[in-house]
């Protein structure tokens, strides 16, 4: 398909139904650029490689039942001009005159360049995305991963009809419902979308998947190694490797349809020997299946990737699927990245709404001064001369956009407009 540049858009509903609920002033604006715009705002120190690529392309339409990909017809996108994101930013903020509150601002096209990035590399043959959706539940990227041909992994019925009522109606065999603990009205209302393949990891779940979903397609979510990564999923999901003989008996007992095994080797992995640790986990289950009567197809290597470590970690899991897994044993390999795709793409706008002198731990409390005046700075204004540390109040924080920090040990970096 030829190349065409397509127009920027700028999408300015909230970026997530949930979130607006929770954050009831937050506005999100989603705004498409150049990516290099994009990384000098998010840090202008980056190494990342990116890729050079200053007009995005169209979309290829990559799967049959898609729509024609017209990005420009959809009532959600409308055209904007082609301004970095720091100056789309800057002339939101200008615009909103007293409105202060905290807002996000994306680049679609940093998606399009993940998505490209794993299609161009070592997996990109083998290993079908199902987006993990908790990421970034933002309809509009949701409605751009649909429209590229991907596929979704959901962890709630929420996040399962959020994707089935996308504008493009993806097909619901597109969709893992990848939570290992489900409701069990969850799995009814998945089962009703007509969605059947679904995660277990422990004996409990396989009853209840019998009494409400007895044709689902189970996959078996194995512990692996996750100790060297930003966020071990494995403290809270996983079977152990000498538990999971018991679970497919269990399984076969209730005449359950088990087709392979999923795991995932925690968030921000910063090991590729977790990731061949983890096929060779994967590939004993499937022999213990065999004996159990089973003969699994599916393979589902979850997320975990970054995109500064993904040239090497996708040749460490292409070599790892070549020995356990190679393409002639027909077995089918899916991943579910999250934040690969996402992260690099949404910058967030705050407010500095308040400065005060910063108090060290050690020092006496002092005594009240006279008021500070926006030209003071703070430490002369409260009388304690130059050099104090000035501590600024921004209008999101952990409980809000930043909670990243507290559940996912991330580093933010602000710059100042
Ligand atoms: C089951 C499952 N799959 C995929 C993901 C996405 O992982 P990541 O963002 O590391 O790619 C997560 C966690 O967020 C998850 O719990």
């Amino acid at each position: 398909m030829a190349a065409a540049a397509v127009d920027r858009y700028a999408y300015t509903v909230p970026v997530s139904r949930e979130w607006t609920v929770e954050h009831d002033a937050l506005r999100a604006h989603v705004i498409r650029s150049t990516t290099a715009d994009l990384v000098h705002v998010l840090d202008p120190s980056a190494q990342i490689p990116y890729i050079p690529q200053h007009n995005l392309p169209t979309p290829p339409q990559t799967s049959p039942v898609l729509a024609p990909l017209d990005l420009r017809s959809h009532p959600a996108l409308e055209r904007v001009s082609d301004t970095p994101v720091h100056e789309m930013i800057q002339a939101i903020v200008a615009d909103k005159d007293e409105d202060e509150a905290a807002f996000f601002a994306a680049d679609l096209s940093a998606v399009y360049e993940a998505v490209q990035m794993w299609r161009a590399s070592a997996l990109g043959e083998r290993v079908e995305i199902f987006y993990a959706i908790k990421c970034n539940p933002s309809p509009v990227v949701l409605h751009f991963l649909s429209l590229l041909g991907l596929s979704f992994d959901c962890a709630s019925a929420s996040e399962v009809n959020q994707v089935l009522s996308l504008p493009a109606k993806p097909d619901p065999r597109r969709i893992i419902f990848a939570n290992p603990c489900k409701a069990p009205s969850h799995i009814r209302q998945a089962a009703q979308g007509g969605v059947d393949m679904m995660t277990f990891d422990n004996a409990d779940e396989l009853y209840k998947v019998k009494r409400t979903h007895p044709t689902a397609k189970l996959v078996l979510r194995i512990l692996t190694d996750d100790s060297k990564s930003l966020c071990r999923l494995g403290l809270k999901y996983g079977a152990p490797l000498s538990t999971c003989p018991g679970l497919l008996a269990t399984a076969k007992q209730l005449g359950l349809n088990v087709v392979g095994v999923s795991f995932h080797v925690g968030s921000g992995c910063k090991d590729p020997a977790q990731f061949s640790d983890a096929f060779w986990r994967a590939k004993k289950v499937f022999n213990m299946a065999k004996e159990a009567g089973y003969d699994f197809s599916l393979l589902d290597i979850g997320g975990g990737f970054e995109r500064e470590t993904f040239a090497q970690m996708s040749e460490v899991v292409r070599d790892a699927l070549d020995v356990y897994f190679p393409a002639a044993s027909g077995v089918r390999v899916i991943a579910e990245p999250g934040r690969f795709l996402v992260s690099s793409a949404f910058t967030l706008a705050t407010s500095i709404i308040a400065r005060r002198r910063a108090h060290m731990p050690d020092e006496p409390v002092a005594g009240p001064s006279t008021p500070m005046s926006l030209d003071d700075s703070p430490a002369d204004a409260e009388g304690e001369g130059e050099g104090a540390d000035v501590m600024y109040y921004i209008n999101d924080g952990v409980y809000g956009a930043f909670n990243c920090i507290m559940f996912d040990h991330q580093i933010v970096h602000p710059y100042p407009l």
